[in-house]
């Protein structure tokens, strides 16, 4: 039999978005890899309520040889540690080779549309969910944790700031130790292009095709996610094909960008069709303003004019403020 590098001959697997992109990639291999395992898959959404890929998915799994158990379990949720240690102790399982922590959702961009369940959804899986996978730890052994994150963690996406701030709370994992936990690895990951919410990422980019070829793919992400569990001394890594600080210098340059603009406030602004309302005029000043540009159409489209959702937020509060300005004060 191969090495699996858990050391055991039966192994038992813990994957949390198991039916997710990167959680179903790396359970697919492990039903090749293993003569024989366990492997539990988290979701939160009911099987008879699964979405068809992720139907497919499961049955596909299902098929082969090993025990493959869907739970619905929010991993967030206050009664998710009972309902794994439920589920261990109805097929005797008192150890867990390997924990793959690859729940997540990723969040909304445009801040207006947040509502405070949009963010609890991004925070939970990543900050509760972890908590909880360690207070698992307390009573059952848990031989590896793997947790996914990404790389938002170093680089902030702007109007993302919960999805930042979750990931943050992972790449904290680096630091942290639990007796009942052997080894623990924080995989901060850049995209993997082929798999998961990078894909629906990667639609809406324009610079799709440079991504795409420069992006890890699923097949290399599981031979780099085996190869650091064999090198147990590994407790954080970074995967991209990015040059990270470049990333990191052209982050802050927009940022600085966006300042500016702020502080060169325009008062003029040249509106291309020859008729529009005084208030398309103030409109027009407004996106110049905080897109630092001279010349509009009354037409034109904010996202296509390079404006991102942390600037239409500026937008929309500017309206607010002005639109506070024009009531009759009493
Ligand atoms: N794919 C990439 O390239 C990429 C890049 C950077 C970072 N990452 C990180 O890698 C992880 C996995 O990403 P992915 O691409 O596999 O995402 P994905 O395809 O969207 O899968 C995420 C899975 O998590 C499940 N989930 C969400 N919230 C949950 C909760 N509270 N409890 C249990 N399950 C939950 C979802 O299923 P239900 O909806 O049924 O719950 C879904 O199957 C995420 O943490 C993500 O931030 C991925």
């Amino acid at each position: 039999m191969e090495d699996n590098g858990l050391g055991s001959s039966n192994p038992v697997y813990l994957i949390t978005g198991g039916l997710g992109g990167v959680g179903y990639s790396y359970a697919d291999y492990l039903t090749q890899k293993e003569r024989e395992s366990t492997i539990i898959l988290l979701g939160r959404t009911k099987e008879s309520k699964l979405r068809e890929d992720y139907r497919t998915r499961l049955a596909k799994i299902s098929k082969t040889k090993h025990n493959i158990i869907y739970s619905a379990t929010d991993i967030g949720s206050k009664g998710a540690v009972d309902s794994i240690k439920a589920i261990l102790s109805s097929k005797g399982i008192s150890v867990i080779d390997m924990v793959l922590h690859s729940a997540g959702v990723g969040a909304k961009s445009a801040m207006k549309d947040k509502t405070p369940g949009d963010i609890a959804q991004v925070i939970g899986p990543k900050v509760l969910g972890i908590e909880n996978l360690l207070e698992l730890a307390a009573s059952i052994k848990i031989e590896r944790l793997v947790s996914c994150y990404s790389l938002t963690s170093i680089i902030p996406f702007l109007g993302n700031m919960e999805y930042t701030a979750a990931n943050l709370y992972l790449d904290e994992l680096r630091h942290r130790a639990h007796p009942n936990v052997k080894q623990m690895l924080a995989i901060n990951l850049n995209q993997i292009s082929n798999i998961g919410m990078a894909v629906d990422f990667m639609k809406e980019t324009t610079s799709n095709a440079v991504k795409t070829d420069n992006s890890v793919q699923s097949n290399e992400f599981i031979l780099i996610l085996e190869n650091l569990i064999r090198a147990k001394a590994i407790k954080n890594i970074t995967l991209s094909r990015y040059d990270i600080d470049k990333l990191i210098n052209e982050n802050i340059e927009s940022l600085k960008r966006l300042k500016q603009n702020e502080t060169n406030i325009r008062e003029t602004v040249k509106i291309t069709e020859e008729n529009y309302t005084e208030t398309e005029f103030k409109l027009a000043k407004i996106w110049s303003q905080v897109l630092g540009i001279e010349e509009i159409g009354i037409h034109a489209n904010f996202f296509e004019l390079g404006g991102p959702s942390l600037v239409a937020t500026q937008v929309v509060s500017k309206i607010n403020i002005q639109q506070y300005h024009n009531y009759p004060k009493k």
